[in-house]
């Protein structure tokens, strides 16, 4: 009897994980860290940008599956991309980690040295810019790691 309650206990428990890892099934890990990565790129980024595949982009282009991706290539949003994001379209192979790193740090100065204009059209506002050198690093950091988590997944939103 004791050990029935046990294992009801067990089974019980062992289901209820089951179901609390099934909500974030779409990341890499349900660790902490990838909870982090989730809250550190939606706050900073999600009131221009979609995450959700299924989404229309709002204010900025979808970034569901732009790591790795080519610059400036998000077909529903084609017609509003500054003229410099397309220009660095041409001579940049594609959103690696350095390009990425880069432009996040610096959107304009990104643009500047990729399209080697001194007054590039910059739509995307320095959102990291200004802020504590360490904060600026750890969002980096955290906003590469999930957008690689989250790409070509379709089932995490
Ligand atoms: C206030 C709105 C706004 C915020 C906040 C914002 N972005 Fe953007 N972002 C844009 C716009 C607009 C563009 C298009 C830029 C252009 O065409 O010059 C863009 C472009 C991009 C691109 C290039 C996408 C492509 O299709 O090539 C990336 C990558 C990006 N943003 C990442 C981020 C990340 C990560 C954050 C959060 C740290 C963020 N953005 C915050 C508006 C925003």
């Amino acid at each position: 009897m004791f050990l029935k309650s046990i294992l009801a206990g067990l089974t019980l428990a062992v289901s209820m994980t089951g179901v609390a890892l099934a909500g974030d099934s779409c990341l890499d890990d349900t660790s902490k860290a990838g909870r982090d990565q989730t809250t550190a790129a939606k706050f900073r980024c999600a009131t221009c940008h979609q995450f959700d595949p299924a989404k229309p982009p709002t204010v900025g282009p979808n970034l569901h599956d732009i790591y790795g991706a080519k610059v400036g290539a998000d077909a529903k949003f084609d017609t509003r991309y500054s003229k410099s994001m397309k220009d660095a379209g041409a001579k940049v192979a594609a959103w690696d980690d350095a390009n990425l790193e880069a432009y996040l740090r610096d959107p304009k100065a990104w643009l500047v040295k990729v399209t080697g204009d001194a007054n590039p059209v910059n739509k995307m506002p320095p959102v990291l810019v200004g802020k504590p050198q360490a904060d600026i690093d750890k969002a980096v950091v955290e906003i590469l790691a999930y957008l690689k988590a989250i790409k070509g997944k379709a089932d995490c939103f």
